[in-house]
């Protein structure tokens, strides 16, 4: 179902102690500030060793949930250093991010393995925050629709309506992310638009319509509001400015 939703993604930062600080932090803020009806659906994604930690401090009530980074995509077996989605679900996950454009760049994901990956999390019953965007160069060579309605194609439209029901979609321009150079609102909401119509013609226009596309890259607390008034942008998966508290809840309230 369609819903506001801020992602904060830590990426590989913080030590145990620091990230139960950083979530004290949080669930203080929230406390000040009580979820009102449009509070959105908050999703953390802390590095693996964390999690559970960082799920048992996460401030209650149902609009905050944990997600991961990564997940592999067996069940479970002879695969030194990975971890699985059922694994990740046991811990209290109820989010994954899967096809981020690091995992794709310096793990060497492709579609192939993204698809696995996906149908691994869904039948662990965790929902996939699937990442699509375009580097610089495609976007300077015009191909910026083409390749990430190629990725959508190859990496998520394999899914049936049931499965993708489950899915939200993260558009992160890959020359924004960690860059300070925030996508416009205007080329936020015109690639937004481009996966909503893409959505619409691989299934239907009501599950277009239902689907959650959050926009990813150097977003922070003075920017959000004007991506988030895009009719197209339910909300963000933030890297950087979810690392300090006031400026992650800022964000949260940009609505
Ligand atoms: O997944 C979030 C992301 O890649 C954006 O990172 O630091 O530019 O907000 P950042």
């Amino acid at each position: 179902m369609r819903q506001n939703l801020v992602a904060g993604n830590w990426k590989m930062n913080l030590t145990y102690p620091e990230a139960l600080a950083l979530v004290g932090e949080i669930a203080t803020l929230t406390s000040a500030n009580p979820a009102g009806t449009d509070f959105p659906e908050v999703v953390i994604c802390p590095p693996f060793p964390v999690l559970h930690g960082v799920g048992q401090a996460l401030p209650q009530g149902g609009k905050f949930h944990l997600g991961a980074q990564n997940c592999h995509q067996k069940e479970s077996g002879a695969f030194t250093g990975e971890v699985s989605a059922k694994l990740l679900a046991s811990v209290g996950c109820e989010y994954v991010i899967l096809g981020h454009s690091e995992r794709r760049q310096y793990f060497r994901e492709d579609d192939e393995l993204l698809s696995q990956k996906l149908k691994a999390a869904l039948a662990a019953g965790l929902k996939p925050i699937f990442c699509v965007g375009e580097s610089l160069d495609t976007r300077e060579s015009d191909e910026t629709f083409d390749y990430i309605g190629k990725q959508l194609t190859d990496g998520l439209f394999h899914l049936s309506n049931e499965e993708f029901d489950q899915v939200t979609v993260a558009y992160e321009p890959i020359w924004a992310i960690g860059t300070g150079r925030t996508a416009t609102s205007a080329q936020a909401q015109e690639v937004h638009a481009f996966i909503r119509e893409r959505i619409a013609r691989a299934y239907d226009a009501k599950t277009a319509l239902d689907t959650t596309i959050l926009y990813g890259g150097s977003a922070n607390a003075q920017n959000a509001r004007e991506l988030f008034s895009q009719p197209d942008v339910d909300g963000g998966l933030i890297g950087g400015a979810s690392l300090k508290a006031a400026d992650f809840m800022a964000i949260i309230q940009s609505f």
